[in-house]
């Protein structure tokens, strides 16, 4: 990067009689960060071009000047030949610059019409929609993980917490889809905000249009943009877009932390239930027996700064009269870390479900002793014809009798449960066993295996439709 910074600007220097702080223009430079959007930025430049000849502003020649030369300049940054100079400021007027450099005059005639308040705007727009749309294929990926697992998984039983208190015997397969049902809303919510990201800010110029006669559904159509915006000042100055992709990704963000404090404490010795396989772990330098779940830990901690750069921006934008204002630039950081971020965690865990390994036994003998089945017997007496808060009562002296003699309800004798009950008989042991429990809960959105094994065809066909449709 040249820090040629003690010349005046060549894009606004007009009006200036000395040259900009040295310091200043570090300050106030973004290129550092926003080179990232040159291809957007190239794109959105060519259609406009194309728009301008359209229109009768350039003519064909020039046009066709300004495509090849911005061609070029794409070309020499993905050579990674670029020059990137911070006293061109950003994104834009570098490579505008170059493009002049190249083609000469006609390079600067590109920004009739234009400024970079509406290009900076269509630019993030742009770039954004193109990230939207592979951040939900990783979604579409990891939820097919997850599908597959719980089919594997549907028969698998485990003990359900609530309060992380032993309290009904689920199956395993249940409860990873309860995880999908997460990533579900997050994908719909996901889709949800493309609708107002995939709306075209350009012909808004600085703040209040333009005089030239510009076309903006043309370029709308050319650039892939749902429609034009309708206002020229909220064009400029709105981010409600990217603060709603960051609302959304704190959601999603909140919910692989959720995943993963449940992953860190199953591959823990006390719980014991899954074990990660090693390429997802690392081990401790002074502890030789640690295998550290790494990867479910870097995720929620990471959540925090997703949450915090949501947070930045609603406080970016909250006292920001019309129209644009250079706080805006401040978007723009938050944001690209909320898309590495959430890229990262999404690859990560798309790749860990399905590598998962499932200790069967383990959760089974967990849900075996933490007295799981206590509900299925205060219902069995119910249905004969005791009152349910009786039953309750009942049943929990029964539970306090295998505290006691370190005994679970399956494990005790039908006269030793007899004892708090005349109305158990022979047929109690058919509830009391823990396929019996899961089985019997046998309605949509219940932990039977069978509709377990429902739920992930379910899911499997909607993702089979959003593939073959291509619904973004
Ligand atoms: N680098 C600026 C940004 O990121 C581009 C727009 C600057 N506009 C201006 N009038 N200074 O927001």
């Amino acid at each position: 990067m040249s820090k040629d910074t003690n010349s005046t600007n060549q894009s606004w220097g007009g009006r200036f009689s000395e040259p900009t702080d040295e310091f200043v223009a570090q300050f106030t430079a973004s290129v550092n960060f926003d080179q990232r959007l040159y291809y957007h930025d190239i794109a959105g430049s060519i259609a406009h071009a194309t728009m301008l000849a359209k229109v009768g502003v350039l003519t064909d020649e020039e046009k066709q000047q300004i495509v090849q030369g911005l061609n070029e300049v794409r070309e020499e940054i993905e050579a990674g030949e670029f020059q990137w100079s911070v006293a061109l400021e950003d994104v834009h007027m570098n490579i505008e610059a170059r493009l002049t450099q190249k083609i000469g005059l006609t390079g600067k005639k590109l920004h009739t019409g234009r400024s970079r308040n509406d290009q900076v705007a269509t630019d993030i727009r742009l770039y954004l929609r193109d990230e939207i749309d592979f951040i939900a294929d990783e979604i579409t990926r990891l939820q097919h993980g997850i599908a597959e697992l719980a089919q594997r998984e549907a028969d698998t039983i485990m003990p359900g917490f609530t309060h992380l208190q032993t309290a009904q015997p689920v199956t395993f397969g249940h409860h990873i889809l309860a995880w999908n049902e997460m990533l579900q809303r997050d994908y719909e919510r996901l889709l949800d905000c493309r609708d107002r990201v995939n709306v075209m800010p350009l012909g808004a110029a600085a703040l209040a249009g333009t005089t030239y006669p510009i076309d903006r559904d043309y370029t709308a159509m050319l650039l892939g943009f749902d429609r034009p915006s309708y206002n020229s000042l909220d064009s400029v100055s709105d981010r409600d877009f990217a603060i709603e992709f960051c609302a959304f990704a704190s959601l999603l963000m909140m919910h692989l932390s959720r995943a993963s404090e449940e992953l860190i404490l199953w591959a823990s010795a006390q719980f014991d239930f899954i074990d990660l396989p090693d390429r997802f772990c690392t081990g401790s330098s002074i502890m030789p027996q640690k295998k550290n779940p790494d990867v479910p830990e870097l995720v929620r901690g990471k959540t925090g700064r997703v949450t915090g750069h949501l947070l930045s921006l609603l406080t970016l934008m909250k006292s920001q009269p019309l129209a644009y204002n250079k706080d805006n630039q401040e978007d723009k950081e938050p944001l690209f870390d909320v898309l590495d971020t959430v890229k990262d965690c999404l690859r990560a865990y798309g790749d860990m479900v399905p590598a998962l390994q499932v200790k069967a036994e383990n959760m089974r003998e967990a849900a075996r002793k933490g007295f799981s089945t206590a509900t299925d017997l205060a219902d069995y007496l119910v249905v004969n014809g005791v009152p349910f808060r009786d039953a309750h009562e009942i049943v929990g002296k029964a539970v306090a009798f295998g505290i006691e003699h370190n005994k679970d309800l399956s494990d005790m004798s039908l006269e030793e449960l007899q004892q708090f009950s005349h109305n158990i008989n022979k047929d109690v042991f058919d509830v009391l066993t823990l396929e019996g429990s899961v089985s019997a809960r046998n309605h949509l959105g219940g932990t039977a295996p069978t509709q377990v094994r429902e739920a992930a065809k379910r899911v499997l066909e909607e993702i089979n439709f959003r593939t073959s449709s291509n619904v973004h």
